[in-house]
């Protein structure tokens, strides 16, 4: 495998996951919970706020961003991510998911590739705003992907 340097290889066998207990990912669904305030769902009206925390301990937060052109709508995982890479952050432990649902909002499967590619096997925070709180890592999101060791 020949690659450009600095590529994050995200890897089973040297997973970053480590179990916390729900109660230590209050900041980062608070923060993802602030960000889904500022949600532009004027087509779907579906309010979706998220956070990432960077092993630095900085929390970037994200909300979706729709367009009349429907396809051309950023899901609030994806704009977290972005926020975090173009600040220049590398590496991360975690990422929370907020939306007004009964039912816990897991990430679309392109925000799967995108959050394995930056940050591999993290635990994922589903939360609604009843206080509901799942933690489902990466591997099971994401059982079997296509990534940078695949090339
Ligand atoms: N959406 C997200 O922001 N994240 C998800 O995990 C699921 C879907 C957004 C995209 C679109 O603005 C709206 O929710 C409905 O699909």
């Amino acid at each position: 495998m020949n690659l450009p340097i600095g590529v994050f290889v995200p890897s089973r066998g040297q997973s970053v996951f480590k179990e916390e207990s729900l109660s230590d990912y209050e900041a980062l669904i608070t923060a993802a919970t602030q960000s889904r305030e500022n949600a532009h769902a004027a087509y779907s009206n579906f309010r979706v706020g998220a956070a990432l925390r960077a092993t630095s301990g900085r929390i970037f937060g994200g909300c979706n961003v729709e367009n009349a052109t429907y396809g051309l709508t950023v899901c609030a995982e994806r704009v977290a991510i972005f926020k975090a890479i173009s600040e220049g952050e590398r590496g991360f432990d975690a990422i929370a998911v907020v939306t007004d649902t009964d039912s816990l909002t897991p990430p679309c499967g392109a925000c799967r590739q995108l959050i394995w590619e930056f940050c591999g096997d993290i635990p994922v925070i589903l939360a609604n705003l009843k206080g509901k709180v799942e933690s489902i890592p990466m591997r099971e999101l994401f059982p079997k992907p296509f990534d940078a060791s695949s090339l």
